[in-house]
């Protein structure tokens, strides 16, 4: 019979990699806290029509990579669904902001995410058609401040903290403005008109994106298009007074606060709800997919969606990409999970019961603690020990009966006898100050 694999594009997730997720995820919720988010859980599936309007038909994401299917009604009353897997998160956001009404309490709504997205992508490193992201919105009615250009500066500087506090050095943050609706209309038609002479010349999607989506032309990675891109008119110069402003307020905080940028026009990002400013930080040590995280402003998604007038700006952290960065970085350096702070040693399998108890109050006091097995020969609980914990406690008939027990250190090479109520603390003390004979 052949083995089954996991699925093309998914992968598992292993310790002590798994440590590394835990560490991001943990950074990334006290980064939230101190800036006063709440976590949002939404559905891993919804309604297709929320991303075909919410993200855009014409979108890669919504032609072609989602995950898409007919649920069959279960009864009569029911009908038949088109549901898909969540290809992104903004969309389900702005969706349960609209069905629980949280415009109604009047305040910005500070909401962060971290889990699961597909995509049917054409998976390579740091591309995968499971993919996690933590992300994050804000969003209210215009009267909560909503639109205000120092939300988008305080969610930048929130993120240039966020990636330094997780330690990923050499970041670079692009920024632009792709304006409002109106603007990027205006744009639009004029990419349109400059792409006429030229789109001949260019790769067969960037013909097809410039009858549907001329926009995106300009996320074209074909080198020989390159120079006919970059000699295309620029988005800033379709900017009303407006746009230009709000750029300018944005940039002005960033500069205030020592934020790093620079002004990307071509960043015009993948997905239909962007209005003015759009952003995305990447890392040179990613290779083809170099975006750590994307996002921006989405000042009319809620009303694309059938709810009432709600800006936001938002963004998503491709959390494979962080640990593939951080990986690298830490190659050779500290392990990602740390040794546990004992193992205990039974002498013998009518000593199990005893280290069961033994393991159980440590634990209880906090300490990391593996279990050994009686049936193990002394030289077998060595070498299992020696791996997995940085000091061993042997507990023989002797020991049961004395209350002293003899732990040896890995690292110091000695070996100490240590009364039973004093093992908790002599065990969690550090090793360099635990030599105590
Ligand atoms: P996005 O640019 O499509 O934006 O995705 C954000 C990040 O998710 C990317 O920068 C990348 O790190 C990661 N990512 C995307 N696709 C994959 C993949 N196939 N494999 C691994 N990582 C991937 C959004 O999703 C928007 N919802 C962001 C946003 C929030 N905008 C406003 N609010």
């Amino acid at each position: 019979m052949s083995t089954l694999k996991a699925v093309r594009g998914t992968r598992d997730l292993l310790p002590p990699e798994t440590a590394l997720w835990n560490r991001i995820e943990s950074t990334a919720r006290s980064v939230f806290a101190r800036y006063n988010f709440g976590e949002i859980r939404t559905p891993v599936f919804e309604d297709t029509a929320l991303f075909a309007r919410g993200v855009g038909e014409e979108t890669d994401i919504v032609s072609k990579e989602m995950y898409t299917w007919e649920d069959r009604a279960r009864a009569q009353s029911e009908k038949n669904l088109s549901l898909t897997l969540r290809p992104e998160n903004t969309a389900g956001v702005v969706r349960a902001y609209i069905e629980h009404q949280l415009g109604e309490t009047g305040q910005l709504q500070k909401l962060y995410y971290i889990g699961p997205q597909f995509r049917r992508e054409r998976p390579q490193k740091g591309r995968y058609r499971q993919f996690s992201q933590i992300g994050a919105e804000v969003i209210g009615p215009p009267s909560s401040g909503s639109e205000s250009p120092l939300r988008d500066a305080e969610v930048l500087e929130m993120l240039a903290t966020l990636l330094d506090e997780l330690g990923i050095t050499g970041w670079t943050l692009h920024i632009n403005s792709v304006g409002s609706a109106a603007d990027r209309a205006r744009y639009n038609e004029t990419l349109r008109a400059a792409l006429a002479p030229v789109v001949g010349q260019m790769c067969e999607d960037c013909q097809r994106r410039a009858v549907t989506n001329p926009l995106r032309v300009l996320d074209c990675k074909v080198p020989a298009d390159q120079h006919l891109i970059d000699a295309l008119p620029k988005i800033s110069d379709s900017l009303d007074e407006e746009s230009q402003k709000h750029f300018a307020a944005v940039t002005a905080a960033l500069d205030s606060a020592a934020v790093p940028y620079t002004r990307n026009h071509r960043l015009v990002r993948g997905l239909d709800y962007y209005t003015r400013t759009t952003f995305e930080f990447t890392h040179g040590g990613l290779g083809a997919q170099n975006a750590l995280l994307g996002g921006g402003r989405y000042d009319g998604l809620s009303e694309m969606i059938g709810g009432p007038k709600a800006p936001g700006i938002g963004f998503a952290m491709g959390e494979d990409r962080l640990v593939l960065t951080l990986l690298a970085q830490l190659e050779g350096s500290a392990p990602l999970q740390p040794k546990a702070d004992g193992y205990i040693a039974p002498l013998g399998e009518s000593l199990n019961a005893a280290a069961l108890a033994l393991a159980r109050d440590l634990r209880r006091q906090g300490l990391w603690i593996e279990l050994g097995d009686g049936a193990f020969r002394l030289k077998k609980s060595f070498e299992t020990a020696d791996k997995t914990a940085r000091q061993i406690v042997i507990l023989g008939e002797d020991e049961l009966q004395s209350g002293i027990l003899t732990v040896k250190n890995f690292s110091t090479g000695l070996q100490t006898k240590v009364p039973r109520q004093e093992l908790a603390a002599f065990l969690s003390t550090p090793p360099s100050d635990g030599a105590s004979e």
